[in-house]
């Protein structure tokens, strides 16, 4: 009872983003296990609204992103969002009919990156390294037709594992912001720009405002204007109102 598993933790805090692997297959244990901890993720009233597409054509591959990663890594798993099985099995059984929205398709995604993480834990664990793409969630038309999905499964992300190179595991960690930014008692604590500002510098990348401030002007450029940020917008609303036609 109460039996601290430190290992788990352990787990956690080493790992890192692996973004280049070694010529060496996931052994098919291995790939087992994964999908045993995906599959115990929690999940909102046991539905399970996700589906996980394991993908190993080139082609399909090269479809779906243009980072190296996805080439390299021997094991590719792209994590769906999918309020289709439910929606088929309620058919006719409710009075409205309505159709999935914006709500369904937040606790679908909420699931499914729950289940994501189990994946990159379990790999952790493994010995193995990953890493996420995000990049899957722009041109939606195009990555759901690359991958068979139907409508109401919405790909989210997706994840590369394999067996880091030396490089990449000894690669130094990424800086995380302060915790007192992040981590509230009680209430919402809001910072002001300055304090904000302030809090991206203490991260470490930078000695001064001052020469933190080319960076962040191509970054907010890259996050509110870029083209990707742009993509990412257009193609959720095609996929949701994919779902929902009325809307
Ligand atoms: C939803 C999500 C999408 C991501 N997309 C990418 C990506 O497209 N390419 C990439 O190299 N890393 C991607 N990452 C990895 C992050 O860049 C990485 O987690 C972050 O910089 C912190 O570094 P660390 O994971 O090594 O601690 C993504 C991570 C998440 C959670």
């Amino acid at each position: 009872m109460y039996e601290e598993k430190l290992e788990a933790l352990q787990v956690i805090m080493d790992r890192k983003s692996v973004r280049d692997f070694i010529e060496r297959d996931v052994e098919e244990e291995k790939r087992k296990k994964i999908y045993q901890a995906i599959l115990a993720a929690p999940t909102t009233e046991n539905m399970m609204m996700y589906s996980v597409i394991s993908v190993n054509d080139p082609e399909t591959r090269a479809k779906l992103s243009k980072q190296p990663a996805i080439r390299k890594a021997p094991m590719v798993l792209v994590f769906c969002a999918d309020y289709r099985r439910w929606n088929i099995i309620f058919e006719g059984m409710t009075e409205s009919g309505r159709n999935p929205q914006e709500g369904e398709y937040q606790l679908a995604v909420v699931d499914t990156v729950v289940a994501a993480q189990n994946a990159v834990l379990a790999a952790e664990a493994l010995g193995l390294s990953s890493v996420y793409l995000g990049d899957i969630m722009e041109h939606y038309e195009d990555r759901a037709a690359a991958l068979g999905c139907p409508v109401g499964v919405v790909p989210v992300v997706t994840l590369c594992i394999g067996y880091a190179t030396e490089a990449q595991l000894n690669r130094p960690y990424t800086k995380r912001l302060g915790q007192r930014y992040l981590i509230h008692d009680e209430r919402y604590q809001d910072f002001s720009r300055e304090e904000l500002l302030r809090m991206l510098q203490e991260r470490g990348q930078y000695e001064s405002l001052e020469q933190m401030q080319p960076w962040l002007e191509k970054f907010s450029k890259r996050c509110v204007e870029g083209k990707g940020a742009l993509e990412r917008v257009r193609s959720i609303r095609t996929a949701l109102r994919a779902m929902d036609p009325q809307d």
